[in-house]
């Protein structure tokens, strides 16, 4: 028995010194396991005399509960230390600030677009799209403007080897909407286009919006509502508007619209070049020549068109000074908006 005294003293000192669970369950294991010292020492039981048997008994069977209840102890306050380091490792400070998502915003152009589709769309018009990469019979030819047509020079074209060319309006729309869809009809197309220009007021790529209305009885009257309509809607109601005699190769009669400058309010400053209105786009009544070219009798219909600057649009709704301002992605600039 002097044996089990050590034995504990040995278990004790190992279980003092475990460092983490795994040391401990190698600890029971050594002691209290299958062939561990403590369960070897009670098959040595048979060999004493009957009658100290219980006895030595007893004291094995305490010794081992005794070295159990140490184990169990210890393993107890290695759980809840990692209980704890887990707690620390995981706290959250809820007083912290919060981290900030950076918001995006809508470029002015596609603000102005979205008004435009909005405008436009409640009063039954339909959007359409087409290349912009475009054939000469649709930017130039079905638009009444033939191959030495003086009109082809007022637009700096960007062409192709193949007859292609980058197109410079979004008149071609009009001719491709007429060749599928049968009148009535009412469509609006906004887009990019293209022309050799750069400087204060042009860049090589600019959007436009045109809009084409085809039906029995349209007259110069509704196309001329429309306008001021859609400008009170996308400016303020009491904008001053006034339509000026133009030329278009494929309207006739064709006009320019004005609107009063925003900035002076008409009495005249830099901007509208003193005269205290601003030019925002072209218009006029659909030329026999572009109906009947795109398959529909001239005699029976008629219809309106128009066509008008995107970016100027936005430029004068919110005040840009620089056309390219727009395209040059200055995040200082564009975070205004
Ligand atoms: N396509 C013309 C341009 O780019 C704008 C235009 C003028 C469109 C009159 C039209 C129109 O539909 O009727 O300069």
């Amino acid at each position: 028995m002097q044996g089990l005294e050590e034995i504990i003293k040995q278990a004790e000192s190992a279980i003092h010194s475990a460092e983490d669970l795994k040391s401990l369950d190698h600890i029971r294991v050594h002691y209290l396991g299958k062939k561990g010292e403590l369960t070897d020492y009670l098959k040595t039981l048979g060999q004493l005399p009957p009658e100290e048997r219980p006895a030595a008994g007893q004291k094995i069977n305490a010794a081992k509960e005794a070295v159990s209840a140490l184990l169990e102890k210890r393993s107890n306050a290695f759980k809840k230390i990692a209980i704890e380091n887990q707690l620390a490792a995981e706290a959250i400070d809820v007083t912290l600030p919060g981290r900030t998502l950076a918001n995006g915003s809508l470029h002015p152009i596609m603000q102005a677009s979205d008004d435009l589709r909005r405008i436009f769309g409640r009063m039954g018009f339909t959007f359409l799209e087409g290349p912009e990469i475009e054939e000469d019979k649709y930017n130039f030819e079905s638009l009444n403007i033939p191959k030495h047509h003086p009109a082809r020079a007022m637009q700096d074209t960007f062409y192709f080897s193949d007859g292609l060319l980058l197109r410079t309006h979004m008149s071609p729309v009009q001719i491709r909407a007429m060749e599928k869809m049968t009148p009535p009809l009412r469509i609006v197309a906004l887009g990019r286009v293209y022309r050799r220009d750069f400087d204060i007021t042009h860049t090589p790529m600019f959007h436009q919006m045109e809009c084409l209305m085809i039906d029995k009885n349209v007259s110069f009257a509704d196309l001329k509502s429309l306008m001021t309509h859609f400008l009170h809607e996308f400016f303020s109601p009491d904008t001053p508007i006034r339509f000026r005699p133009s030329y278009f190769p494929f309207t006739e009669p064709s006009a320019e619209v004005d609107m009063g400058c925003l900035n002076c309010k008409g009495s005249g400053c830099r901007i509208c070049k003193n005269t205290g209105w601003l030019e925002i786009l072209g218009c006029g009544m659909v030329h026999p020549n572009v109906l009947n070219g795109a398959g529909i009798d001239s005699k029976k219909y008629r219809g309106f068109a128009c066509g008008v600057g995107v970016d100027r649009l936005a430029l004068l709704k919110y005040s840009i000074s620089d056309l390219r301002a727009l395209f040059e992605n200055d995040l200082r600039f564009l975070r205004q908006f």
